[in-house]
């Protein structure tokens, strides 16, 4: 069959398989590849046990695998044979150097515009899916320029998606953000994405920008999301102290129509691949313009993120006679956040680490992420076991900390579980999903975040 665009997808990540698969799924008459370097992940994108867990995201593959969607690790081919490439190779914080533990390291960034530059025979367009510093568009230019006679033109379209929504996400996103440069070429490789995404997003989510802010707002989106929620965590610790509840607080601010109510959960603390290295990303270009005031607020955010993950493992402590040694804790969910296996970042995997450096054993349970989980996990000193079925998990347990907010964990039988567990039985809540009045009832000592505790001192 001849199609009418043949699209490349450079990384088959969290973001890169999903976003390639719906492109396919809503456009039979395109020819979508996604080649990575990674053949164990390919090979997992080509069998019947994806390499992630997403809602939907199994129907759409086997809509298209094979007949418009391919993966490949053929970068070489993949690269002549296609004229819009997309990359959406990861971009970690760098852990060395200039900027370690700040800023986005950008060698595989680097190393696959020097791949496209190596194997083109045509001209491309160039598309930055990864989240990228401002101004990384301008490098990838240079490094295409003008080396032999075709040219490449570098967009930005940032991806909006967020994990366990994201095939919804995907199908009726907010908006489209295209940023190019205003030259004759640039508006015309804009306009060849904007045809893309119209063959099933409305024209006028479809929103167009210079190239620089289109790289700007994707981290100033993610840092906004995550300030919403270091806020509303921050206030939780004052709750806690005043008898104040942190659920009626954020239902009363979130009704001001000014300031809306989503992201607005409190929380053990955010996570995921992108909050924390978006925003050190930020803080680290804020610094590199001498906006020395600008980064410190912005750094705030994390800072705050982390406090109130180790505010959680210590208010664990003190529940617990400020001892855990030896101890039983199970952890409902491990996934930074529900409807996903990933663990990146997960407040769990940090609370995990703490518990077990006070010598607790921990058993971990959760519908989707103990793979990961373990993996995480490998090499850590201290006593820990993954149990995927909750009502196991918790058996002989002397108390349980929901850090994940699975739905699943908001119906189980708690009495049942309760009766399982060594007396006196604890739940701390890090999501505050849970019925609290019901499990004190049932005898818990209950631990919400930002609520006062249900005791039975
Ligand atoms: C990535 C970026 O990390 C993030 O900044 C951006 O917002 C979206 O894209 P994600 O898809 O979650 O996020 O990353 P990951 O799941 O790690 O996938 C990246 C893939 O790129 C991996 O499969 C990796 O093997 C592949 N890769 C990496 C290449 O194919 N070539 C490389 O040179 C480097
Ligand atoms: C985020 C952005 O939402 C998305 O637009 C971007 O493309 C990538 O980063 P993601 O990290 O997948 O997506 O998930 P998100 O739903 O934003 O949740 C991030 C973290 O915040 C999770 O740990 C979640 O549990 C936590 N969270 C979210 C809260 O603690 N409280 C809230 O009210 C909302």
């Amino acid at each position: 069959m001849n199609f009418k665009k043949n699209i490349l997808c450079i990384g088959a990540g969290y973001v890169g398989g999903p976003t390639m698969a719906m492109i396919a799924f809503k456009c039979p008459q395109y020819r979508v590849t996604v080649v990575d370097i990674n053949p164990k992940r390919i090979a997992e994108w080509n069998s019947d046990e994806l390499p992630i867990f997403e809602p939907g995201l199994d129907e759409i593959i086997l809509a298209t695998r094979g007949k418009n969607l391919f993966f490949t690790t053929d970068i070489q081919s993949s690269i002549r044979d296609n004229d819009i490439i997309f990359v959406s190779v990861n971009t970690p914080t760098k852990t060395f150097g200039a900027g370690a533990g700040m800023a986005a390291d950008l060698q595989y960034w680097e190393k696959t515009a020097r791949q496209i530059l190596q194997f083109s025979g045509s001209s491309k367009i160039v598309i930055e899916k990864s989240t990228l510093p401002v101004k990384t568009a301008q490098a990838m230019e240079n490094i295409l320029r003008n080396v032999h006679s075709s040219t490449f033109d570098v967009l930005s379209n940032p991806e909006f998606l967020a994990e366990g929504t994201a095939i919804k996400d995907l199908e009726n996103p907010d908006r489209i953000l295209i940023g190019s440069r205003e030259t004759e070429s640039g508006l015309k490789a804009r306009e060849a994405l904007v045809e893309i995404y119209a063959n099933w997003i409305p024209r006028e989510k479809i929103i167009t920008s210079n190239i620089w802010s289109s790289e700007l707002s994707k981290i100033v989106s993610n840092a906004f999301l995550a300030q919403r929620i270091s806020s509303i965590n921050a206030i939780s610790a004052l709750c806690e102290k005043t008898d104040a509840d942190i659920a009626e607080v954020a239902r009363a601010v979130g009704m001001d129509s000014r300031i809306g109510n989503k992201y607005l959960n409190s929380s053990v603390g955010f996570g995921g691949s992108c909050f924390k290295k978006d925003i050190l990303n930020l803080v680290y270009l804020c610094r590199h313009y001498g906006l020395n005031e600008v980064a410190d607020y912005w750094e705030g955010v994390v800072k705050i993120n982390q406090y109130q993950q180790e505010r959680f493992t210590l208010n664990m402590l003190t529940a617990m006679f400020n001892t855990l040694a030896d101890k039983k804790i199970c952890l409902f969910g491990v996934s930074f956040k529900a409807n996903t296996g990933d663990t990146r970042e997960s407040p769990a995997i940090f609370i995990a680490k703490k518990l077990l450096e006070e010598k607790a054993e921990i058993v971990i349970t959760d519908p989707q992420a103990l793979r990961n989980a373990k993996a995480d996990l490998a090499g850590i000193d201290g006593n820990v076991s993954f149990i995927e079925d909750p009502y196991r998990a918790a058996a002989g347990c002397h108390a349980i900390a929901v850090l994940t907010e699975w739905d699943l964990y908001r119906d189980l039988d708690y009495q049942k579980i309760y009766d399982t567990m060594i007396k006196p039985a604890s739940l701390f809540d890090g999501r505050n999903i849970v019925d609290h009045r019901k499990c004190h009832k049932i005898g818990f000592n209950v631990y919400p975040i930002g609520k006062p505790a249900l005791t039975h001192f």
